[in-house]
Parts: structure tokens; C-alpha cells; sequence
């Protein structure tokens, strides 16, 4: 899922989206909550459109993959 939407910009080509696996800028943004977090993508979030362009995500996914990013 992440490979089909979130790569478009969370893979370094917008310098401002958090990229998969950079803790130190995963940290200060885990620290306002998972659920905050998937509130963000769901409803969009400055740059990022909401759902992160992922229509079929649900919030678990979400959960998952921003679990996964920050890892
Ligand atoms: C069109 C580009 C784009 C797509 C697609 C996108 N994002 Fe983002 N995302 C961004 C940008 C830009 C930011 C940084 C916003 C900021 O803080 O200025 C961001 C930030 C985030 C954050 C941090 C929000 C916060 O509150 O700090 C999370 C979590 C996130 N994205 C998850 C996802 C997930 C999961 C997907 C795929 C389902 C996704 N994004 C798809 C552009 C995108």
C-alpha cells in the first residue's frame, strides 16, 4: 500500500514528507500519537492531500504503514 500511494511523495521527492525508515524525523512526529497521526492523513495535512491519495486505505492500514515508516 505505501508503494502504491505514499511513495509518490515519501520516498525523498518532496524534502518536507517524512521518508520511510529516518527515525529522527519520524520521532518528533510520533510523539503526537498514532491516532493523531492517522487523523493527519485521513483529512490531509499541509502538503499532503487527505487519505495520502490512498482511497481504499482504511485506518489500520494507515496504522501499519506509519508504523512501518518510522521504523
Ligand atoms: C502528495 C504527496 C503525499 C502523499 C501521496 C502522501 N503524503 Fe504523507 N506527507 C506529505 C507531506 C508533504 C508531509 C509533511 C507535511 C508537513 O509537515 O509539512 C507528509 C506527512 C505525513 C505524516 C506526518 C503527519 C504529521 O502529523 O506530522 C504522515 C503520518 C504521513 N504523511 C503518512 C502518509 C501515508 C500513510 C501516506 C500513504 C497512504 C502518505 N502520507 C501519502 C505528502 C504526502
Amino acid at each position: 500500500m505505501y508503494n502504491r500511494a505514499c511513495v509518490a511523495c515519501h520516498a525523498g521527492q518532496l524534502p518536507m514528507a517524512p521518508k520511510p525508515g529516518d527515525r529522527a524525523v519520524w520521532a518528533p512526529r510520533l510523539s503526537q500519537g498514532m491516532d493523531t497521526l492517522v487523523q493527519h492523513v485521513t483529512q490531509g495535512f499541509k502538503a499532503m492531500p487527505p487519505r495520502g491519495l490512498c482511497m481504499d486505505c482504511s485506518s489500520e492500514d494507515y496504522r501499519a504503514i506509519i508504523q512501518w515508516m518510522s521504523e
